[in-house]
């Protein structure tokens, strides 16, 4: 297969990299507008055919067309990329509305083009040992879901830290929780400079008795990648700047005996055992590769495809909501999500 990778800034490097390295990739091609990023490519990987027109990508031998430019972009492009008859790879958020997502992934199922969405934590080691556990049902009934991604981050012209850094927590939360029916969003957020927010506190209420939270900040001394997901046998901590011990299982939780009055309810503490599960150390681009490659070759839906995209996106739109309105509870049509 030819892969085409438009956009070289930050995120394209890596997709080149891991495209390359695919067995089933004979060649790949690199565009971007700005010289010197063709340069950097062309410094480390040599074998990478570079090109500064998109136009010509859209309409050359690319079978795959990755698109790895701001998120205002990728609606335009990756429509452009579905009309040549391209099978697309864009990076997260899908899409700046839920509008443009149906309509991409519409032109994508009448022309039988697979449309993957880089929600690149689904292929992590840890995210899927998570999946594994919660399917298991080794944490019991999922109670709540508390997530924190913080740092001093790049701000984003286009985007404000919500469509930045949420979605790969959104996706995490998505994945692990497919049963779960979102109902209502409800976002404060904070725009300290240029207007739009760097720090913002998102929650997200389930049809379930679960709740979700999720806190990102561009603005942050320190760089913080955690989240609890508590359930009523066990609960786990997935820390992703560990080194060795990614996640940890925690034997702890509470019993609380509701047969009392409310006055006289006992409550047991349990602390029990902690363990600390293997993960697979695969690169997750790496697996996303041979994720989407697979999908196109079996003419399947990919794991992470244009409607785990939109699921995504309705969230931060509700997101959006909310926040104009100063954290108002944003309700969501649930049949239409996850
Ligand atoms: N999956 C992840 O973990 C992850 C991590 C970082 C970024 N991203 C996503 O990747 C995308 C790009 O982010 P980035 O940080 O690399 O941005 P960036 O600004 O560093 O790079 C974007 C590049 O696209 C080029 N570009 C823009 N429009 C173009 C066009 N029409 N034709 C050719 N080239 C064009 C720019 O010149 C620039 O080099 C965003 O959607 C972002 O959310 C994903």
């Amino acid at each position: 297969m030819i892969v085409g990778v438009l956009g070289l800034g930050y995120w394209g490097p890596n997709l080149v990299r891991n495209f390359l390295a695919h067995s089933e990739v004979s060649k790949v091609i690199g565009c971007d507008t700005r010289n010197d990023r063709l340069k950097f490519i062309a410094a480390r990987f040599p074998s990478v055919e570079l090109i500064n027109e998109c136009n010509k990508l859209m309409e050359g031998e690319a079978d795959i067309v990755v698109i790895a430019t701001p998120v205002d972009t990728h609606y335009k492009l990756a429509k452009k990329a579905l009309e040549n008859g391209k099978h697309i790879w864009v990076e997260k958020p899908f899409t700046s509305t839920s509008a443009e997502a149906e309509e991409l992934i519409e032109l994508a199922e009448r022309k039988n083009l697979k449309i993957f969405v880089d929600h690149t934590f689904i292929y992590n080691g840890a995210v899927i040992k998570m999946k594994e556990l919660v399917d298991k049902g080794e944490l019991g009934n999922v109670l709540y879901f508390d997530s924190e991604r913080i740092n001093l981050g790049l701000f984003q012209r286009d985007v404000n830290v919500v469509w930045d850094l949420a979605p790969h927590d959104i996706s995490i939360m998505n994945y692990i929780l497919p049963k779960h029916e979102v109902v209502a969003v409800s976002t404060n957020g904070i725009a300290n400079f240029n207007g739009s927010e760097n720090l913002a506190h998102l929650c997200v209420q389930f049809k379930q008795n679960t709740f979700a939270h999720f806190h990102v900040n561009w603005v942050s001394p320190v760089k913080i990648r955690r989240m609890i997901v508590g359930g009523d046998k066990k609960m786990l901590v997935y820390d992703d700047m560990e080194v060795m011990e990614k996640i940890k299982v925690y034997d702890s939780g509470v019993d609380f005996d509701t047969t009392e009055s409310i006055h006289q309810a006992l409550v047991q503490y349990r602390v029990g055992d902690m363990f600390s599960p293997k993960i697979n150390a695969t690169e997750a681009l790496a697996l996303g590769a041979q994720e989407f490659i697979s999908a196109i070759q079996e003419n399947r839906v990919p794991l992470t495809s244009g409607q785990d995209g939109l699921d995504v996106v309705r969230i931060l739109e509700a997101s959006d909501k909310s926040i104009r309105n100063n954290g108002e509870i944003v309700e969501l049509d649930s049949s239409v999500l996850i």
